[in-house]
């Protein structure tokens, strides 16, 4: 049942290049339209939206802090993510030109079914982006957008984040053909890009070796800091939660630029650091913020876009993702931090599919 995997977290891992494909499938087709045939949202009502919440819990709400990026960027509507446990509580203005995308892997989670009801008893449309057929938030939602990752098994998320993002990446375009807001050159592009994204997933998972290296030196610490940008922070907080979910290790996501105004007292001789540097336009920034945690005895570990070597000269070591456009690099990003976590929840021999105090769906509020 683990596929020849030890753990159901490693098949999960290892999947990753199909579920991403399989949530494209038959949805991006090159010079045609985004299809998204069981979506009955109209052209009229997606012009009318005047904001978006994203609301989801733990990963489901990393995947939806992408989503906020990609679908301002792409279709120019304001969108808020919030996690659903505090939504439902601060009385959200919300009204029937509001859109809530609620995004669940397991589509039972109370908290996030909970911000669906009551957006949905103050007339707003909801779309659901869910990896189970027939669950609660799959039948209560307006429309669903199914993410075909399979059955998760382990505790940690891992292929259901990557088809959410992949799902967020398709309502982004979707909205943009829509409303007019890009070309069809421009919207050709991005499908282009994602079509090659299951084949540098693959690629990516080739390369394991390094990243087990580096977890099975570095396990015994009792903290570690991610570092992001833009994007980049967005896999931070996903990297970061990986590592405390089964590693149990002290971690915190930055923004890499907010450091300075007080986190980086916590930086001292030996402390590591995962930079995420992908982003090529925040790229100059990054590497500014990775020297103030050098000059602190940092041990840096970063991944940037294969060609940037240059940020050798500033890390102690440097991985690469295959090249993408920017907007998409979080789904090939995240995949070495998921085996970072893996690797060290391994070497510190935790149960790295069960991990301690968790459910794998959270129904009570
Ligand atoms: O089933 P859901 O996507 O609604 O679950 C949300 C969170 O409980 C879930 O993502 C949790 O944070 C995972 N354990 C993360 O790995």
């Amino acid at each position: 049942e683990k596929g020849g995997y030890e753990h159901f977290m490693a098949k999960e891992i290892h999947e990753q290049p199909k579920v991403i494909k399989d949530t494209m499938t038959s949805r991006i087709i090159k010079n045609e339209k985004i299809r998204l045939d069981d979506i009955t949202i109209t052209k009229e009502q997606i012009k009318n939206i005047d904001k978006i919440y994203i609301v989801a819990c733990g990963t489901a709400y990393h995947a939806g802090l992408i989503g906020k990026n990609a679908i301002e960027k792409l279709a120019r509507i304001p969108v808020e993510v919030e996690v659903a446990s505090e939504f439902r509580y601060r009385d959200p203005i919300i009204n029937e030109k509001t859109l809530m995308i609620v995004v669940s892997q397991s589509g039972e989670t109370a908290d996030t079914l909970a911000a669906l009801r009551e957006a949905k008893r103050q007339n707003a449309r909801v779309i659901a982006v869910t990896n189970v057929v027939g669950s609660s938030i799959s039948r209560e939602a307006d429309d669903v957008l199914y993410t075909w990752a399979g059955p998760e098994i382990a505790v940690a998320s891992t292929k259901a984040y990557v088809t959410q993002l992949i799902a967020m990446y398709i309502i982004a375009l979707f909205f943009a053909e829509n409303k007019g807001t890009l070309s069809n050159e421009e919207i050709e592009a991005i499908k282009e890009e994602m079509l090659l994204l299951p084949e540098k997933a693959e690629k990516l998972l080739q390369n394991e070796e390094d990243i087990k290296a580096f977890a099975e030196e570095n396990h015994m610490h009792k903290d570690m800091f991610f570092l992001g940008r833009g994007l980049d922070y967005a896999v931070a907080m996903e990297g970061s939660l990986k590592l405390k979910e089964i590693s149990y290790i002290h971690s915190e996501a930055y923004a890499a630029g907010e450091l300075k105004h007080g986190p980086i007292a916590l930086i001292e001789d030996g402390t590591v650091v995962i930079a995420l540097a992908t982003q090529e336009s925040l790229f100059e920034k990054m590497v500014s913020n990775i020297k103030e945690v050098k000059t602190r005895g940092a041990n840096v570990l970063a991944f940037a876009m294969e060609g940037h070597t240059e940020i050798e000269k500033t890390v102690d070591t440097a991985k690469y993702i295959p090249r993408t456009i920017e907007l998409l690099a979080p789904v090939l990003s995240v995949i070495p931090l998921q085996l970072l976590s893996y690797y060290t929840s391994i070497a510190k021999g935790c149960d790295v599919d069960k991990p301690r105090n968790l459910a794998k769906s959270v129904t009570v509020e």
